[in-house]
């Protein structure tokens, strides 16, 4: 895949232009020398190396890296990254200092140059990478809002969850006995149900081999998500960003046309449809078209839908079956909690509020597994004060809510994964309990939660009401490697390859 060939390239750049970056280092620091005088310390942290900063000391595993770093220099601290001041809040006061107290001046985005987004033509397309909360972005999230994420648009979309899902237990169920990779499994079954809830196409089975564009969608779509997500030198040395060394903004520029020119004819067609007044689909392209968006702004909407839908919660289902894989005791007790409450029968997400413990090892699995773990890095569109250190204009502010999960101040026995912490218990991920925001908070808080919230725990249950599940060879569950992998997302390293059995009542 490109994100190693990316990997390799930054080296020989990184190594190729630190002459050039030195001296301007150099002119900087003098520059900062003189302009610093009194003013108040921004946040405290490990000393920056010339040039690169704190690149360096942060590249693997960045939550861990970071983390550790907190227990050093405090809840607020301050990073380098070539010319950048990286802001990290690694505690329940420095969340809610950020994501409430301070939302509006830090509720700026931060981007990488490899971003198509980061071209001001190209920013007004898009939401989560919107440099700054301006009309444009609230237009476009109130479009997604009556869409999409509205109790009335989850409920439309009801149908199309169960039947992918229905799809997707039949498909297993002629696998039973057989090694199945779970981790494709699941990532189809989130990509077709978003294509058809966005489109009415499906696009993808369960197979290897989808039907129409569909691999290929997927591939460049994943494509996409690893470069904005790989470092680019230039987000390191801003100066070079026009040179485009490694060459990913180009890369994500192909990327974007190729997927643009699939939608094309898509698009075209039902334009084509309603100018000749036949029947509406009434899925959310229809509505595109129904407030006269331009086919540009239509497909930017489409692509960050699938990319903010698809990997995160495809990681937040994976995650979870891994942590109940591990903990036969909680899956017993889940698979109690569904024997009683659903019986033989197949689940309907209606129902999924009757299902307390389920509902409890998603936002345990949430809490040791966050799937964003630094949230989407926020940007200083002022300077402010925040718990006695000044924040510069342009820094980026981050949230380390990993470090928060494993804080024992905060949970008992952090490391465990114990459902039981979040029943009776009124924390939630609805961005109001600062200790526990894996979706986010304040105004840049992820939009797409209650489709996510149905999502996750609908298809975790259908698979556990279904199936028994086995390790490959049949080995203790203990021995699931849990190594995680860092690239935006928090993603498990290894894909998770599981056997299905049948369950006796479901046979
Ligand atoms: C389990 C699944 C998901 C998780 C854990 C998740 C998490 C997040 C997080 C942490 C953010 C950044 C919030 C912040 O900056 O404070 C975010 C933003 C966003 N998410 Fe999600 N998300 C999920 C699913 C979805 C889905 C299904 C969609 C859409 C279909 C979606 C669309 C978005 C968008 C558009 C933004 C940008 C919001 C903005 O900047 O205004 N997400 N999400
Ligand atoms: C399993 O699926 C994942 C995700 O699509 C893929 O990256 C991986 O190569 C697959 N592994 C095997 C052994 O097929
Ligand atoms: C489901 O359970 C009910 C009663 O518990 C039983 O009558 C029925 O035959 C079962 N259905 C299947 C498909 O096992």
């Amino acid at each position: 895949m490109d994100s190693r060939n990316a990997v390799n390239h930054e080296h020989v750049s990184i190594f190729t232009f630190l002459a050039l970056i030195f001296v301007l280092r150099i002119l900087l620091m003098i520059m900062r020398c003189i302009t610093r005088g009194a003013s108040p310390a921004i946040p405290p942290g490990p000393f920056p190396w010339p040039v690169i900063g704190n690149f360096l000391q942060v590249r693997e595993d960045p939550h861990i890296k970071l983390s550790r770093m907190a227990r050093t220099y405090g809840p607020i601290m301050s990073l380098r990254m070539g010319a950048r001041l990286v802001v990290v809040g690694s505690s329940v006061k420095a969340a809610m200092e950020i994501l409430k107290t301070h939302d509006r001046v830090l509720s700026g985005r931060h981007l990488s140059y490899t971003q198509p987004a980061s071209c001001p033509k190209l920013n007004q397309y898009w939401i989560g990478f919107a440099s700054e909360c301006n009309d444009q972005w609230k237009h476009l999230r109130s479009i997604c809002r009556a869409g999409l994420f509205s109790v009335k648009a989850i409920e439309r979309q009801v149908e199309i969850r169960e039947r992918n899902v229905v799809n997707m237990v039949k498909f297993l169920k002629e696998r039973e006995g057989q090694l199945v990779n779970m981790s494709e499994v699941i990532y189809n079954l989130v990509f077709n149900t978003m294509y058809n809830i966005l489109l009415s196409r499906d696009v993808i089975g369960f197979g290897p081999d989808g039907s129409g564009a569909g691999p290929e969608l997927k591939e460049l779509t994943k494509q996409f998500l690893n470069l904005i997500a790989a470092t680019n030198v230039a987000d390191l040395f801003p100066i070079l960003h026009e040179l485009d060394i490694q060459g990913m903004q180009k890369k994500v520029r192909k990327i974007t046309e190729k997927i643009f020119a699939i939608w094309q004819d898509i698009v075209g067609e039902r334009r084509d449809q309603r100018s000749k007044g036949v029947g509406a689909q009434e899925d959310f392209l229809d509505s595109l078209l129904e407030i006269g968006l331009s086919d540009n702004h239509i497909n930017h909407l489409l692509l960050e839908l699938l990319l903010a839908g698809t990997d995160t919660t495809t990681s937040t289902i994976i995650w979870a079956l891994a942590d109940l894989m591990k903990n036969k005791d909680a899956t017993s007790k889940l698979r109690d909690e569904l024997t009683v409450r659903i019986g033989n029968k197949t689940i309907h997400e209606s129902e999924l509020m009757d299902l307390p413990f389920l509902q409890a090892c998603i936002k345990e699995s949430l809490r040791l597994h966050p799937t964003i773990p630094f949230l989407l890095p926020r940007r200083a569109i002022q300077s402010s004060k925040v718990m006695d250190y000044i924040i510069p204009k342009g820094s980026q502010v981050i949230i380390n809510t990993w470090a928060m999960a494993c804080d024992p101040s905060i949970w008992d026995d952090p490391s465990r994964f114990i459902p039981e912490r979040f029943l009776d218990s009124s924390l939630d991920f609805r961005g109001n309990d600062f200790e526990y925001v894996p979706f986010g908070g304040g105004r840049r808080m992820c939009p797409g939660l209650p489709m996510a919230a149905r999502t996750v725990p609908y298809v975790v249950a259908s698979l556990i009401n279904s199936f028994n599940w086995f390790l490959p060879g049949y080995n203790d569950p203990s021995e699931l490697n849990m190594n995680e992998m860092y690239l935006l997302i928090l993603r498990k390293k290894q894909p998770l390859q599981l056997i299905p059995r049948v369950c006796k009542k479901m046979a």
